[in-house]
């Protein structure tokens, strides 16, 4: 079984007990840190990675975005079996990872997301998937956001529920948005409904979209939400595996 320590950068896996094997289909993994605990290193970083990095104006936000391309990068190096820094990993235009196809000929997805100092990761194969995870901010100003980013149907039902049930909605709603963002491509927030009460995300504008992904909640530390957006086949049910990862 591969184990990741600090100090050996290509070793894999967080948990002692848990071995890091590629997603199937059929399975999502979830992977969350707090990523001020790791240290920072560069050596894993790809040109472009660098790149990014060295944008930051702030050393705190960029040595989170190395913590995270790190351990991004550790993760699909131990599904690839392929040394960490070797993973080639291309972004879209609109800005979505995924896995070098020339390099890569593999089906493995996944999607990023982070807030504050927590990142989280989902990997699954052959299906599209986005995940967002938020801070939950207590004392948010949510119905003004809600009737501008949601829909009128998402709004009105926040607006009849009570406070904490509200907040709680209001974040479910939020993040399912941006997930599905990540997984189906950007669009405005309010041409789809995310389903607060039906569970099925309706496009207005991609209505061959209906039906065809599936909404999941995250189990996240407290005071985070998360959800995960993926696309639905009918043949098998996934099965949702999730794990915080530790430094060693
Ligand atoms: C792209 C977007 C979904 C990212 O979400 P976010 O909450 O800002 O940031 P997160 O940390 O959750 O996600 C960032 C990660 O998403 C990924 N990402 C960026 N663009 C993406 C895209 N088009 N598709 C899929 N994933 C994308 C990247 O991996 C990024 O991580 P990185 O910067 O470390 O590479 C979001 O910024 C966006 O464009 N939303 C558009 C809708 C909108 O108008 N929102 C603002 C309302 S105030």
């Amino acid at each position: 079984m591969k184990t990741l320590t600090q100090h050996n950068p290509d070793a894999v896996l967080f948990k002692p007990q848990t071995p890091l094997t590629a997603p199937r289909p059929d399975e999502v993994v979830v992977y969350w840190a707090n990523v001020d605990e790791w240290n920072t290193s560069l050596e894993l970083l790809s040109e472009t990675e660098l790149h990014r990095a060295g944008q930051y104006v702030h050393a705190h936000h960029r040595d989170r975005f190395i913590v995270r391309r790190s351990l991004l990068r550790r993760l699909l190096s131990a599904f690839l079996d392929r040394p960490a820094h070797a993973v080639s990993i291309l972004s879209t235009a609109e800005g979505k990872p995924g896995l070098n196809p020339a390099e890569h000929p593999s089906a493995i997805q996944f999607s990023l997301s982070h807030s504050h100092g927590i990142a989280a990761f989902a990997f699954t194969a052959e299906r599209r998937i986005g995940i967002d995870i938020e801070k939950i901010d207590p004392d948010i100003e949510l119905l003004p956001l809600a009737r501008q980013y949601f829909t009128a149907g998402e709004a009105s039902y926040l607006e009849h529920l009570e406070p904490q049930a509200r907040l709680l909605a209001f974040y479910q709603c939020w993040t399912r948005k941006e997930a599905y963002l990540k997984a189906a491509g950007i669009r405005p927030l309010n041409s789809f409904d995310t389903g607060l009460q039906t569970n099925q995300i309706l496009d207005a504008l991609a209505p061959e979209q209906n039906q065809r992904w599936s909404m999941h909640a995250l189990d996240l530390p407290a005071g985070w939400a998360g959800s995960f957006v993926i696309e639905s086949t009918d043949q098998h049910p996934i099965k949702i595996f999730g794990q915080e990862l530790y430094p060693c």
